[in-house]
């Protein structure tokens, strides 16, 4: 007799009611975040305080509470994500379930994960509980991924909502995709730019078969372009990840596992890409897969988390070759920085000269 699919209220597996779940998942229609004001003055307007985690990636934002967006915060805030890569948040108590789905929708069309326990009462609640999923089937290196890559429209947004936190430990880290594009030679970056790759859900098909368990639908497989535009930013980035990808098309075994080994590495390794993110309970980030990575550091036995996520569909990827990057958006912005620093070092001379020939 099989073990039953439902424990507190976590569906565990597909059955004959639900089996298809995953079929009905579709991608956006709409880029939720194009064309906003630059500034996001209304999403602003709430903020009380912003700590940028490095220049490029990653802003912690305070004063903001996610269940009570206007629909034009809402807006500027995908914008934001998607230009930070991701963007945590603190005490979000009020960001219940039907909150947190209410906030996905605003963006796209709700993922229902083909195979990753969810939320009984909401198919698009994924629920991370280490107690039931224990974060020992990858080690931290092979785990590096962006959200459901193997679907024909992967993840635009994931909102992820930390309830229970371990005393310690358990952080996730981030990599930034459009750095890992921008720091690549002209000829690499060529070579990338023609080529498509294979994601896979082979992962969870292992799963089925070792755990038994039944799926909510299709387990994808999805070819996507390896240099993808960004399009709420309209940058480029890498979009391959060592979890899903399976190969390179059109080149030989060899050549893909080099390419594959050489950009995986690349997001593993380099500290200057990457972000991590202490959780607290009530936490939530929100991340824009189309343009980094992320993992989490299984690193708290014997104590345990429970998380729910809320994935929102994407677009179908695209390249589109006169996209611009964010190192060339990051010119205009460090250049803006550099200018404020010489006139406040100036300023500073000046009443410092000031000062001197009043007490000569
Ligand atoms: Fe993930």
């Amino acid at each position: 007799m099989s073990p039953t699919p439902v424990v507190h209220g976590i569906v565990l597996s597909g059955d004959e009611k639900d089996a298809s779940l995953a079929e009905r998942n579709t991608h956006a229609t709409r880029v939720a975040g194009k064309g906003v004001d630059p500034e996001k003055k209304a999403l602003f307007a709430s903020v009380t305080k912003r700590i940028d985690y490095s220049p490029k990636l990653g802003t912690e934002l305070h004063g903001i509470k996610l269940a009570q967006l206007t629909d034009q915060q809402a807006e500027e805030l995908a914008a934001f994500i998607s230009e930070r890569g991701v963007v945590f948040f603190r005490d979000q108590d009020d960001l219940d379930n039907k909150e947190h789905v209410r906030l996905g929708r605003r963006w796209g069309p709700l993922h229902v994960h083909p195979f990753v326990p969810h939320n009984q009462q909401d198919p698009e609640i994924i629920v991370l509980d280490s107690r039931i999923s224990p974060p020992t089937r990858f080690n931290t290196n092979d785990s590096w991924h962006s959200d459901v890559s193997f679907e024909p429209a992967p993840a635009s947004y994931s909102i992820l909502k930390f309830e229970e936190i371990p005393e310690s430990g358990g952080n996730t880290i981030w990599s930034n995709g459009y750095e890992l594009y921008d720091d690549l030679s002209q000829p690499i970056k060529t070579l990338l730019e023609g080529l498509t790759a294979t994601h896979s859900s082979d992962i969870f098909k292992l799963l089925v078969q070792t755990s038994g368990r039944k799926t909510f639908g299709q387990l994808n497989d999805s070819v996507h372009p390896v240099i993808r535009t960004n399009p709420v930013t309209g940058w480029k980035s890498v979009f391959i990840n060592p979890v899903f990808t399976r190969e390179i098309n059109g080149v030989t075994p060899a050549e893909s596992k080099w390419i594959l080994d050489y950009l995986g590495d690349l997001i593993v390794k380099k500290l200057q890409y990457q972000v991590r993110f202490n959780w607290e309970k009530n936490s939530v980030a929100i991340w824009d897969n189309r343009s980094n990575y992320h993992t989490g550091v299984p690193d708290f036995k014997p104590y345990h988390r429970r998380g729910v996520r809320v994935t929102v569909s994407g677009e179908i990827p695209y390249y589109d070759p006169n996209s611009g990057t964010q190192a060339k958006a990051w010119e205009a912005t460090a250049n803006a920085i550099i200018a404020k620093q010489e006139a406040a070092e100036k300023a500073k001379a000046d009443a410092e000269a000031n000062n001197s020939a009043k007490t000569a």
